[in-house]
C-alpha cells in the first residue's frame, strides 16, 4: 500500500480528483494518509476533513525564520510516514532537505507542457495568462518528479489541451484542469503505486 501525503495551498480540486480516484478504485493500492496546507483558509483542508483525512496547516508566517519553518514542516511530513508526497497546487518552496530525503518520491502537477511556461514566477493563473499572451495554440499539464530546481525534475506524464479563440485565462485554466490535470495526476499516482514508474538518467520510463 502506497502511503500518500498531499501538500496544498488553495482550492484543492486536484486533491479532490485524487480522493475521488482512490474512492472509485481508479487509483489502486493507495491510501491518502494526510493533507498539509501552508494556508489555513485553503478550501483543500475542508475537502480533506469531509473525506476524513488527517489534515493540518503549517505556515511560514508562524515562524521567525525560514529555517525554523523548514524544520517543522519536514517533521510534520515525516510524522505522516509518506511513501509518496504529492504537490497539488502547493506554492511554498520545498526545503532542500526534504527533496534530498524523498528523492523521486515527490511529484508535482504543473499547468503547462514543461518546458514551456514553467520555472520561477509561473504558477496558477499566471501560466495561462502567459500562454494566451504568447498566442500558443496548444497548452496542457505535466506531472513530474521534484528535484532541486523549479519544475526541472523528470517528467512522468503530460497531456495536451487545445486553446480556443475566445479563451480567457480563467476559461483556459478550467479546461486544462478538466481535460488534463484531474486525469494525469491520479493516473501518475496509480502508476507509481503499482511500481510502473522508473527513473533512469534523469528521465522516467513507464513500465
Ligand atoms: C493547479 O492548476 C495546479 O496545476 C497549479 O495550481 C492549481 C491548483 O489548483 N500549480 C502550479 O501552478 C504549481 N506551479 P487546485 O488547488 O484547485 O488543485
Amino acid at each position: 500500500m502506497l502511503n500518500v501525503v498531499v501538500l496544498v495551498s488553495g482550492g484543492g480540486t486536484n486533491l479532490q480528483a485524487v480522493i475521488d480516484a482512490v474512492k472509485d478504485g481508479n487509483i489502486s493500492n493507495t491510501k491518502i494518509t494526510g493533507v498539509i496546507s501552508n494556508n489555513k483558509n485553503a478550501y483543500a483542508l475542508e475537502r480533506a476533513k469531509k473525506s476524513g483525512i488527517e489534515n493540518l496547516c503549517i505556515s511560514p508566517k508562524d515562524f521567525e525564520t525560514r529555517e525554523q519553518f523548514n524544520e517543522e514542516f519536514l517533521k510534520a511530513v515525516d510524522d505522516m510516514e509518506p511513501d509518496l508526497i504529492v504537490l497539488a497546487g502547493f506554492l511554498v518552496v520545498i526545503p532542500p532537505k526534504m527533496i534530498e530525503r524523498y528523492t523521486n518520491r515527490i511529484i508535482n502537477i504543473h499547468p503547462s507542457l514543461i518546458p514551456s511556461f514553467c520555472g520561477t514566477g509561473y504558477y496558477g493563473i499566471k501560466v495561462h495568462e502567459a500562454a494566451l499572451s504568447r498566442g500558443v495554440k496548444v497548452v496542457g499539464a505535466t506531472v513530474h518528479f521534484v528535484d532541486e530546481g523549479t519544475d526541472t525534475g523528470p517528467i512522468i506524464l503530460q497531456r495536451a489541451v487545445n486553446v480556443e479563440q475566445d479563451d480567457t485565462p480563467e476559461i483556459l485554466q478550467r479546461r486544462v484542469m478538466e481535460q488534463a490535470e484531474w486525469k494525469i495526476l491520479p493516473l501518475a499516482i496509480d502508476l507509481i503505486a503499482n511500481g510502473k514508474v522508473k527513473v533512469e538518467d534523469g528521465k522516467t520510463v513507464i513500465l
